[in-house]
């Protein structure tokens, strides 16, 4: 059955895990993957979340089937978080969310049914994007191109060459946007510009599909929504695929969310019914536990407190390590600028890292970054930081 299968390459972020891993080097450090450690390099487990679980365990609950869209409490829970307290597209009913496996999930399950409604749409992802995007929505059977985003020369996006896509785009388009804390660059877009991708998305009727990961680590996880409240505001249709994998550090639980706002309540009923199909004939149903906790924390106003102050102190350290880097690289002695590291947001930095940077990096010191330069700040610590520094003036330098 098996004899002319091919081997297929590694994953462009999750192969550098399984490289890292089967490196012997003491001194090795892994920039690759977009996950939180903190000074000690371990991936916390929140306070909140330990609370959470200890009361989850003790209640000794039984553990059946959930709903197919998940829990409603999840739900609500997801929505009150990215859309607000009084929205008025919760009150009025027009929103559903579906619990996912993660965000990947989330854009999945997204993208399946996305497919299902509009066959002949193509699909555009962001200059340079996720490097998973590409390959979830083909896999969901779009056709995969880009709009123009990022700059090189400015080190941010290039607002009038987006703007200038996305109203070229034929109408249905599916247009991936990333809510904030733009993967792979950590340039995001100001709040008068994503007006005007709105405004460029309702006259050309295209379908945004709004993919926030990292809320919470550019500035707080209410300001973070700014985005995706504008297109709530504007009363045009959308998805928002959402994670809360780094937010509450919950990698592993694959908890996510898949929210869909349509034009009524009524309308609402139906999507709902025709997305529980695809998740269905996928795999049924999501896990308990991860969705549980999360909504216990944000359910509960002293959990939600400490998780937002859990939160900031991982935002703030990976700001810290940024400005320690940008120090590091000028100490020893690196002429190019790399100031622009403590302006991008999020947990990455694109550095600008040639793909021959990257490999002498990984084969001259141990150190693990995405072949586009991306590194993740938030692997650095205060052990490790004088070592990548170094090792990046070595590179950069001959
Ligand atoms: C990343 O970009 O590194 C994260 O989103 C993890 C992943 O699944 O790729």
């Amino acid at each position: 059955i098996f004899a002319n299968v091919e081997m297929a390459p590694r994953d462009p972020i999750l192969g550098l895990t399984e490289a890292f891993k089967d490196d012997t080097r003491a001194e090795k450090v892994n920039l690759g993957v977009g996950v939180y450690q903190d000074d000690n390099g371990k991936i916390p487990l929140l306070e909140c979340v330990k609370a959470a679980e200890k009361a989850r365990v003790e209640a000794g609950l039984p553990r059946g089937y959930q709903p197919i869209e998940g829990a409603a409490a999840y739900n609500a829970a997801v929505q009150n978080l990215l859309f607000g307290d009084d929205a008025e597209l919760v009150k009025s009913g027009r929103v559903i969310t579906f619990e996912t496996l993660g965000g990947t999930g989330a854009l999945k399950v997204g993208g399946d049914y996305l497919r299902r409604l509009y066959p002949e749409a193509k699909l555009y992802i962001s200059d340079p994007s996720w490097e998973n995007h590409r390959a979830v929505f083909e896999n969901a059977g779009f056709t995969v191109e880009t709009y123009a985003y990022y700059d090189p020369a400015t080190r941010g996006a290039n607002f009038p060459a987006m703007k200038a896509a996305l109203e070229a785009l034929p109408a249905h388009s599916v247009v991936v946007l990333h809510a904030c804390c733009h993967n792979p660059t950590g340039a995001d877009i100001s709040e008068s510009q994503w007006g005007e991708v709105v405004e460029a998305c309702r006259k050309n009727d295209l379908i945004p599909f709004l993919d926030i990961a990292y809320q919470g680590f550019a500035d707080g996880p209410e300001q973070d929504t700014a985005a995706v409240r504008m297109f709530a505001d504007s009363g045009m249709q959308f998805l928002v695929a959402s994670s809360f994998s780094k937010n509450f550090s919950l990698y592993g639980e694959r908890v996510g969310a898949l929210s869909i706002v349509t034009e009524n309540k009524e309308e609402a009923a139906r999507v709902l019914s025709q997305v529980k199909r695809v998740i269905r004939t996928n795999y049924s149903n999501p896990p308990t536990h991860g969705g549980a906790v999360v909504t216990a924390v944000l359910n509960s106003p002293e959990l939600r407190k400490q998780w937002e102050g859990e939160l900031a102190a991982m935002r703030q350290r990976i700001l810290d390590m940024r400005h320690s880097l940008v120090d590091k690289l000028k100490a020893a002695g690196v002429e190019q600028d790399f100031s622009f590291i403590t302006e991008q947001r999020g947990m990455f930095s694109y550095t600008g890292l040639t793909p021959e940077h990257v490999e002498r990096m990984r084969d001259e010191f141990g150190i693990y970054a995405v072949k586009s330069g991306r590194i993740c700040l938030a692997a650095l610590n205060s052990r490790n930081v004088d070592y990548v520094a170094k090792a990046i003036a070595t590179v950069v330098s001959k």
